[in-house]
């Protein structure tokens, strides 16, 4: 099972996403003997699409120069390591009420035209196969589902957008008011998707 771990909080250590990240792995480990796992950390840096990109991805894949294509491969390794994915688990803090930049940048460089949706006479097609996506979040005081949440829903869109809409939320939120009382919260929210007891320290 190939797991594709894609975190996004700037902080590391006392990242309560980061943390609720590190507690699924765990258990997809615990449930499934062969779990491969790799880790997009977007807080190490990720470049953003600029003319040439754009560019380059309006045109056809066999009519591209060598410097398009270059301009896009780390796009297409981004989406290539995706696609491979059995199971993903996106981990992001809300950031301004939204998602962090990083990993809208991220989105941008996997929204690709012909490779993860296509336009259809019956509107836009997602074109990954459908498989789980944990989505971790967490915020300070915004409610998911609040009308100043501007990223949960986004993110559900997104990944329906290409064709995955197995999405599972993990939600710790008002961190702020009472970490504990999210993090349980969040705990019970994983508990429907991946029962298990939780390590101390892990999460
Ligand atoms: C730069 C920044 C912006 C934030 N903006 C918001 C916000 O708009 N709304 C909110 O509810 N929380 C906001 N927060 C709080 C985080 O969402 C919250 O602390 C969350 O638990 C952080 O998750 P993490 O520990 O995984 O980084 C912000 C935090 C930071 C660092």
């Amino acid at each position: 099972m190939k797991v594709l771990r894609i975190d996004s909080s700037a902080q590391r250590g006392d990242s309560i996403t980061r943390r609720l990240g590190s507690e699924i792995v765990r258990r997809l480990e615990q449930a499934h003997p062969e779990v491969e796992v790799q880790v997009r950390d977007l807080s190490d840096g990720i470049g953003f699409i600029d003319k040439h990109w754009v560019a380059a991805n309006l045109t056809d894949h066999d009519r591209r120069d060598p410097s398009q294509h270059e301009v896009l491969s780390s796009s297409g390794s981004l989406v290539h390591e995706l696609s491979a994915a059995d199971v993903i688990i996106v981990t992001a803090p809300v950031y301004n009420f939204s998602i962090p930049a990083s990993l809208k940048a991220w989105i941008d460089m996997i929204c690709r035209a012909r490779l993860t949706f296509q336009y259809t006479e019956n509107g836009p097609k997602g074109m990954l196969k459908d498989r789980p996506v944990y989505l971790v979040m967490a915020s300070g005081g915004v409610p998911f589902g609040s009308p100043v949440d501007f990223a949960s829903d986004y993110l559900r869109h997104i990944f329906g957008f290409i064709g995955i809409q197995d999405v599972r939320p993990v939600f710790a939120e008002q961190t702020n008011r009472n970490k504990t009382a999210a993090r349980a919260a969040a705990l019970t929210m994983l508990d429907q998707w991946l029962p298990g007891e939780t390590v101390p320290g892990v999460a």
